[in-house]
């Protein structure tokens, strides 16, 4: 058997107790065995000042860097901020962007899920990351798009799921998603 893709998960939200970190772990622990997830914390990168990205950069950022070229695959689960992207994932995006012409995003295979308590599950944070994910040349898997609404109903008091309609859908986004990564994980630099 060959060995599993590496699939770096950022989590949009900071705070402890978010509920798109409970979903991005329960997407680990259901994710099939040829793609190993693993979540990259962003909370620790400096704002993203290129005045700072000279040949010694911000410890964290070069660790950053590091671990997402060292990943085959990108997974986001963010929450959406004012029908956006959460400042802290944009700044990681934006650290992983740079230097110019080197780029850790390039070419990786990707797929945003998006979360909220609210109706409308994170539309506007999911497209303006696809915005963002379309410049840096990050194949972003099209369908099944996954908007996660009502998403403080998801679990149980004990952290198990308390909605199985949608534990099925994200076991059949997994399956799309991995399908993707085999098929784009040629392109990734
Ligand atoms: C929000 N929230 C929110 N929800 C939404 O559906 N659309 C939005 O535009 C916003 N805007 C927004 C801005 C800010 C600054 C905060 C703090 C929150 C609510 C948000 O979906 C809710 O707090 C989620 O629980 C946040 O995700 P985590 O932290 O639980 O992963």
């Amino acid at each position: 058997m060959t060995s599993p893709r590496n699939v770096a998960v950022l989590v949009g939200s900071l705070r402890q107790g978010s509920l798109s970190r409970q979903l991005a772990q329960a997407l680990a622990a259901m994710a099939p065995p040829s793609l190993r997830l693993t979540i990259v914390e962003i909370g620790d990168l400096p704002l993203y000042d290129p005045d700072l990205d000279t040949d010694s950069p911000p410890a964290p950022w070069a660790r950053f860097r590091e671990r997402i070229a060292g990943c085959d695959a990108v997974l986001f689960v963010t929450p959406e901020y004012n029908r956006s992207v959460p400042a802290a994932l944009k700044n990681a995006i934006d650290v992983g962007s740079r230097p110019y012409g080197h780029s850790v995003w390039n070419g990786k295979p990707g797929a945003v899920v998006s979360v909220s308590p609210g109706a409308m599950g994170g539309f506007g944070a999911n497209h303006h990351l696809r915005q963002s994910l379309v410049f840096l040349n990050v194949p972003v898997l099209q369908q099944p798009e996954a908007y996660i609404g009502g998403a403080d109903k998801l679990f149980d008091a004990q952290g198990g799921w308390a909605n199985p309609a949608t534990r099925e859908f994200l076991g059949r986004f997994l399956q799309a998603y991995e399908r993707w990564v085999q098929a784009n994980a040629a392109t990734a630099g």
